[in-house]
C-alpha cells in the first residue's frame, strides 16, 4: 500500500480514528477475540457459517479496522459462494459478506458503515457481481442491500426471510437467481491447516 492509499483509508470519525487494512494472519486471533466479544457464541452456529466453515475468505476480501494505538477495533470479511442458478441453468457466482462486527465499546462511530463502504468498492473493483448476506435491513439498506433479489435464493439452514439481503455490483447479476446458496471459497492448504497463524490469508 502506498502512502497515498494510506490517507484514503485513514477515517476520522468524532474522538475515533482508525485505518482499515486487509487483515493478515496476524490479526486472526484479535479477530476472533473481538468476534466473540461483539457477537457472543451464538455465532459460531448461523446458517451463514455453513458457507464459511472450513474456507479461506475471497481473495482481498478480508478487512480490520485498526485505531491509532494498532488495537484491533473491527472486522468484516466477504466469501465466495455460489448463489445458485440463473434462469438458463447456469451457476451464479456471488459473495457472502459476514460477519460484520465492531468493538463493542466503539459502536455508533462509523466503524461499521466505514468498513461496508470499503468492503464493497473492493469486491465491487475485484469485478465481483453481488454480495449477500443475513442482517438487519435497517442498517444495511443504507448501502442499497434490499430482500428483493434474494426472493428465489435459499441459505443452507434457518434464515430469517426479511433479514435475507443481496447488493448486486453489476445491475441484472442476480436476475433468475434461484436454489440453495453453497460453499465456493478456497480451501486452506494442507500446510496452512498445521499452521494456522501463517500464510492463512493474503494481503
Ligand atoms: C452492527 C455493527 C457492525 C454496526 O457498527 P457501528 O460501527 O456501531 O455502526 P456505525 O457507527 O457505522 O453506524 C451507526 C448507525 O447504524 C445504526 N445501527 C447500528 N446497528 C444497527 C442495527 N442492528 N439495526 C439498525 N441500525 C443499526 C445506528 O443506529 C446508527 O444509525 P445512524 O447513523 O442513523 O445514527 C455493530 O453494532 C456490531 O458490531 N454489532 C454486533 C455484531 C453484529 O450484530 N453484526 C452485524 C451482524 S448482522
Amino acid at each position: 500500500m502506498n502512502a497515498l492509499d494510506f490517507n484514503q483509508n485513514l477515517h476520522v470519525q468524532g474522538a475515533q480514528a482508525y485505518t482499515i487494512r486487509n487483515e493478515t494472519a496476524q490479526d486472526e486471533a484479535a479477530r476472533e477475540a473481538l468476534l466473540d466479544r461483539a457477537m457472543g457464541e451464538g455465532r459460531r452456529r448461523k446458517s451463514s457459517e455453513k458457507l464459511r466453515r472450513g474456507r479461506l475468505p475471497s481473495e482481498g476480501l478480508a478487512f480490520v479496522a485498526r485505531g491509532d494505538g494498532g488495537m484491533l477495533l473491527g472486522s468484516v470479511r466477504l466469501w465466495d459462494i455460489q448463489a445458485g442458478h440463473d434462469a438458463a441453468g447456469k451457476p451464479v457466482r456471488a459473495l457472502l459478506l459476514g460477519p460484520l462486527a465492531v468493538e463493542p465499546a466503539l459502536k455508533g462511530h462509523g466503524i461499521g458503515v466505514g468498513l461496508m463502504r470499503h468492503g464493497i468498492s473492493e469486491a465491487a473493483r475485484l469485478g465481483h457481481g453481488a454480495i449477500i448476506l443475513v442482517g438487519d435491513p435497517e442498517y444495511y439498506e443504507r448501502f442499497g442491500f434490499e430482500g428483493e433479489k434474494t426472493a428465489l435464493l435459499a441459505m443452507p439452514g434457518p434464515v430469517e426471510r426479511r433479514r435475507f439481503l443481496a447488493l448486486e455490483l453489476k445491475p441484472g447479476h442476480l436476475a433468475g437467481a434461484h436454489g440453495l446458496l453453497s460453499p465456493r471459497g478456497r480451501k486452506p492448504s494442507r500446510a496452512t491447516q498445521a499452521a494456522p497463524v501463517s500464510l492463512r490469508f493474503s494481503m
